[in-house]
């Protein structure tokens, strides 16, 4: 797990994966045959099989959504922020960040009315992103000279084990990294050819997952990414799309893509088979990058193997230990036993 610490604990918004993306180089190095960047700066790893298998695409995203400086005022030196991703405001108020600079990391926070000078009409109203601001506890002068718009900014978070779940910001979707990396390394005999590809903006609409796919022309993709637990108070069974350590869990449909039934079936049948826990999985309302994946040339047969978890898009993301392995187990069986499945429709 420390390296899903390291990899929670760096900081990457939407085009700005640089220190993720230096982590992962590092790790996916040792394993592969051939790796390199692309333009986009996704990281494409290339570990030959033994055989004629397929041509296996995997896809973890490294961005996590955060924010752009989009403006520092003038007189008090507070500074306003653009979205890159979807944050719940609720979520926010109340959250150290860290604004990344040319020259340095800035600690700051995010500031609000204390409850003592509220109106009662504030008190019930719910809060809006444009009421954020930063505070980085300097004068307006040195804030001009360091901050520049367009700087990114993430939330501060340190990783956390809790119970048997593990806690962090960018759960979403550094644990679908972390799997993806230790499936790579779990996987000894694979007749496949495996493209790891850790992928960038996929929070602005699975960008990096489209350019990286047509280069590859893979044969079959698998995504790695989190999904909805909300097995919490106050929300019915039904709704809970997943349940925390009730296993990795395999995807029929989000709103990007439809899974091929066929890869849903073999996915079903190889966790049967060795007995690893899993659950199905339908998400009415997000998407992978296995929805870029699936529409790249001529398409693509694709599945996505989620991480199930809960408070997704806080800084407080939360998964199961025992999910994770899982997820791990299931990945590695699949790229070993890929060139026996049937994809075709
Ligand atoms: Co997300
Ligand atoms: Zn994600």
């Amino acid at each position: 797990m420390e390296l899903l610490k390291r990899l929670c604990e760096a900081h990457g918004v939407p085009g700005r994966e640089e220190a993720v993306r230096a982590l992962v180089l590092s790790e996916l190095e040792q394993l592969c045959d051939e790796i390199r960047t692309d333009a986009l700066g996704n990281v494409i790893a290339f570990k030959r099989g033994s055989g004629h298998g397929p041509k296996v695409m995997l896809a973890a995203h490294m961005d996590e959504i955060g924010f752009l400086v989009s403006h520092v005022d003038e007189k008090s030196g507070f500074v306003r922020i653009d979205p890159v991703g979807g944050f719940d405001p609720r979520v926010l108020m109340a959250q150290r960040v860290v604004v990344h600079t040319e020259s340095g990391d800035l600690l700051g926070i995010i500031g609000s009315k204390p409850p003592h000078i509220l109106s009662e009409e504030e008190r019930k109203k719910p809060v809006e992103f444009k009421d954020l601001f930063i505070d980085l506890g300097l004068p307006a002068d040195e804030v001009k000279k360091r901050v520049r718009i367009g700087d990114f900014v993430t939330l501060q978070q340190d990783f956390a084990e809790i119970g048997h779940l593990v806690s962090c910001k960018a759960l979403d979707d550094r644990v679908g990294v972390y799997v993806m990396i230790e499936a790579v390394r779990r996987a000894k005999k694979h007749v496949c050819d495996i493209y790891a590809v850790a992928t960038t903006q996929e929070e602005v609409g699975v960008r990096g997952a489209r350019v990286s796919s047509f280069n590859i022309a893979p044969d079959i993709g698998v995504a790695l990414d989190v999904t909805v637990a909300s097995d919490v108070p106050g929300v019915g069974e039904h709704e809970h799309v997943t349940k925390l350590g009730a296993g990795v869990a395999i995807k029929i449909k989000d709103s990007l893509s439809i899974s091929n039934p066929k890869l849903v079936r073999a996915m079903r049948q190889i966790a049967e088979h060795k007995n690893i826990k899993y659950q199905m999985e339908i998400l009415p309302r997000g998407g992978t990058d296995a929805g870029a994946i699936q529409l790249t040339r001529e398409g693509v047969a694709t599945i996505t193997l989620s991480i199930p978890t809960r408070y997704l898009h806080s800084v407080v993301e939360a998964a199961h230990k025992d999910d994770i392995h899982a997820a791990i187990d299931l990945l590695a069986a699949f790229l070993e036993s890929a060139h026996e499945v049937d994809y075709s429709l």
